[in-house]
């Protein structure tokens, strides 16, 4: 829910690089025991600890969802959104006739997702209830999906719920279903150097990060695919932020935050594809 409360947050503004219609109706439908921000605030001076926490992560996230629109903006006919959550791209994004987009996630988030968002899809929609960390292969299969077919595959905000083990598993996967010029755009999984540190975090952010968060050793994501054949990139974020001219953190909120200095991002996404 933070991440759609973090889209509503960047639709809000003036100055967005995103604008996500649905995002507002997912946090009001499911309201979290400590309310999430939904709007840019007009004075940072008056936030609490808190509040600057998760709008420091609404301007991360901002800037990672326009990176991901951007890279699937031609994504072919074949697009699978691995842990789509409430990703709305199936609802926003003016892909061509024809594409079908299939959303993977746990079976309570479609649900959700759909008592929820009323308009109808732009393409050919495919919510496939699934387990990331098991056989998603055989029911993404069964829901249509073509081999065959070169794919845009996504994975935003996935792979730190993996250990290392279900995350060199699922490239293997995607490496399986994927034809010669299938892309993967992937956010990588985050470094967390200090145990205790993500657990004072996860306090004042009022969200349990060290419940969910794998902080295990892992392979490098791009040797990985390049040993498969992918060609395969680093984009650090802070080089996504100055293309994008958003500045991390964001230094207004740094300053708005008692005691606050700017942390550098570990953030980075990696892009790939399938050449042989
Ligand atoms: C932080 S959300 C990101 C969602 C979406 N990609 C976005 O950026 O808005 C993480 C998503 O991963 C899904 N997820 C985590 N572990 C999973 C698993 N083992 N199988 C399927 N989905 C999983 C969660 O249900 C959640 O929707």
């Amino acid at each position: 829910m933070a991440v759609a409360a973090a889209r509503a947050v960047e639709s809000s503004r003036p100055d967005r690089l995103v604008e996500d219609p649905f995002a507002e109706a997912f946090v009001r439908a499911a309201p979290t025991p400590r309310p999430l921000p939904t709007r840019w605030p007009d004075d940072l001076a008056a936030l609490t600890d808190q509040q600057v926490l998760l709008l420091l992560g609404a301007n991360y996230v901002g800037l990672r969802t326009r990176f991901f629109d951007d890279a699937l903006a031609d994504p072919g006919r074949q697009v699978v959104l691995l842990a789509a959550g409430l990703d709305t791209r199936a609802f926003r994004l003016a892909w061509p006739a024809g594409t079908t987009a299939y959303e993977l996630d746990q079976p309570e988030v479609p649900a959700f997702k759909d008592s929820v968002l009323t308009a109808p899809p732009r393409c050919t929609r495919v919510p496939v209830p699934v387990d990331l960390a098991g056989d998603w292969a055989t029911p993404l299969r069964a829901a249509g999906f073509d081999p065959g077919t070169p794919t845009a595959w996504l994975a935003e905000g996935l792979l730190h719920y993996l250990d290392a083990d279900a995350e060199r598993a699922l490239v293997d996967t995607v490496d399986r279903l994927s034809a010669p010029g299938s892309t993967l755009t992937v956010e990588r999984a985050m470094t967390v150097p200090d145990r205790q540190a993500l657990e004072d975090g996860s306090d004042r952010l009022g969200v349990r990060m060290d419940e969910i968060v794998h902080t295990g050793p892992r392979t490098d994501l791009t040797t990985t695919l390049r040993d498969r054949g992918w060609t395969a990139e680093d984009i650090p974020a802070d080089t996504v932020a100055t293309r994008y001219g958003r500045p991390l953190p964001h230094p207004d909120l740094v300053r708005a935050r008692a005691g606050g200095a700017a942390q550098p991002t570990q953030a980075g996404f990696t892009r790939a594809e399938k050449t042989g």
